[in-house]
């Protein structure tokens, strides 16, 4: 099959020598983006807590592994360490470690489980946006820090309370720490998913429905023909399934 320009375009090696850490690298969406990186040339340091799944990817793509809590500032600064130490630079941090929040009424929150969600959701953010733009400033080369947002962080009803704010404020953080790193070269951006079947939405729809035997596929089913992440039932909970229901 021929390529066009474009085709070709993409499929070059976009980030031959780029040196990047991503947080919540060992599974999901981070995995993946570590495997991208990989191919298209990047040197990868991976920071997670899944020390056996983290280190067999970082094996098989010949990239670094590094125990790290992205809620603990001293780890994450440790990741973006080990970066420098191997390759001397930092071009990409993307802060992407994240959970989910457990549901419920507002009425009932539970603020432990939510300083423990903010500790990683949002201070990890902090902290991976923090050392790596110290180490690009020192690089005088700029960079691309990139954080996981998410579509429930401006939509309303799809997640908990405080997965939902914890999300908001990520967007808070970028819009915030752009307009500073920008002179610097440095540009800060989010990306913000809806619906990827990963463990973590997998065991959200299993809690959800009751059904510990709910796979990934039916998961993107569910996604696709509704467009939307959880069931109506769920809107009991403290989350609805449409616009409609916000509005209502
Ligand atoms: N899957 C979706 O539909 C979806 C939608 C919107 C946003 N997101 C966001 O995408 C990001 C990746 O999630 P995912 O869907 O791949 O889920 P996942 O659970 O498969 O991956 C999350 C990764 O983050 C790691 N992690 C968790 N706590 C950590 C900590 N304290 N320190 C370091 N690493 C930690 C986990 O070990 C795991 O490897 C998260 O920020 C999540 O909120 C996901």
């Amino acid at each position: 099959m021929e390529l066009d320009g474009n085709a070709n375009r993409l499929s070059a090696k976009r980030l031959m020598g780029k040196v990047a850490v991503i947080t919540g690298g060992a599974r999901g969406i981070g995995a993946a983006t570590a495997r991208l990186f990989a191919e298209n040339g990047a040197h990868v340091v991976i920071a997670d807590i899944l020390d056996e799944l983290g280190s067999s990817l970082a094996d098989s793509i010949g990239c670094r592994y590094i125990h790290c809590d992205v809620a603990k500032e001293d780890d994450v600064e440790s990741a973006v360490q080990l970066a420098l130490t191997w390759k001397g630079q930092l071009d990409i941090m993307f802060n992407n470690a994240g959970i989910g929040g457990t549901g419920g009424s507002i009425t009932n929150q539970d603020m432990d489980k939510t300083k423990v969600l903010f500790a990683i959701n949002v201070n990890g953010m902090i902290h991976g946006i923090k050392h790596a733009a110290r180490a690009m400033i020192m690089g005088r080369k700029g960079g691309s820090i990139i954080c996981t947002s998410s579509s429930a962080a401006n939509m309303g009803g799809l997640a908990s309370h405080a997965y939902s704010s914890s999300k908001a404020a990520v967007l808070g953080i970028m819009r915030s720490t752009a307009c500073e790193l920008g002179e610097h070269g440095i540009r800060v951006n989010c990306v913000s998913p809806h619906g990827v079947p990963t463990e973590m939405l997998v065991n959200a729809y299993r809690k959800f429905l009751g059904r510990m035997d709910v796979t990934p596929e039916e998961v993107t089913t569910i996604v696709g023909e509704k467009g939307s992440l959880l069931t109506r039932e769920s809107s009991k909970h403290g989350r609805c399934d449409a616009s409609g229901d916000v509005s209502s």
